[in-house]
């Protein structure tokens, strides 16, 4: 018999875990982001920890997470506008794995605009085109 693969129908502290878990062991198998990402962090858990706060304060709105994610990006060797799109095509892919279509679809929805926002921060310039043109 087939078993169904049930996907996970609701947000709790646990399943954020499952996900940031699960996303970033995918982040360390990609060719394009893992070295930025192991550039930068020497120590995995205490990372995790914090994506684990920034999550649950997004989506459950706990206020766990006491931080600015802008300024860290801004400062991370390697950063590219494009690396956004594979970050945010990972994150989706682990979503729709883990939850229910409106659960990752909220997850979604959430990765974009701050990933919008994160790229505003760190690229816009406004005598520069945006969205910014790929180097050439
Ligand atoms: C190209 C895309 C991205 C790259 C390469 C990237 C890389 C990193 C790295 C290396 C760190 C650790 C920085 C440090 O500890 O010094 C970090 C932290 C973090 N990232 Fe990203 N990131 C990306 C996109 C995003 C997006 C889209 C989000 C949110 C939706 C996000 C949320 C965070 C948060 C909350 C932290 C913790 C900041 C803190 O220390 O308080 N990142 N990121």
């Amino acid at each position: 018999m087939m078993y169904s693969m049930e996907k996970l129908n609701h947000i709790s502290e646990d399943n954020i875990c499952r996900l940031v878990d699960s996303f970033y062991e995918k982040v360390r198998a990609d060719d394009e982001l893992a070295p930025i990402f192991e550039a930068a962090i020497d120590d995995w858990q205490p990372h995790l920890d914090k994506m684990y706060a920034f999550w649950s304060s997004v989506m459950l709105t706990t206020g766990r997470y006491k931080g600015n994610p802008l300024i860290k990006h801004m400062v991370l060797p390697g950063i590219r506008p494009e690396l956004f799109e594979r970050w945010l095509a990972l994150f989706h892919k682990t979503c729709r794995e883990l939850f229910d279509d409106e659960i990752s679809a909220a997850f979604q929805v959430k990765a974009e605009r701050i990933a919008e926002s994160l790229k505003l921060g760190i690229f816009y310039r406004p005598d520069r085109p945006w969205p910014p043109q790929p180097a050439a």
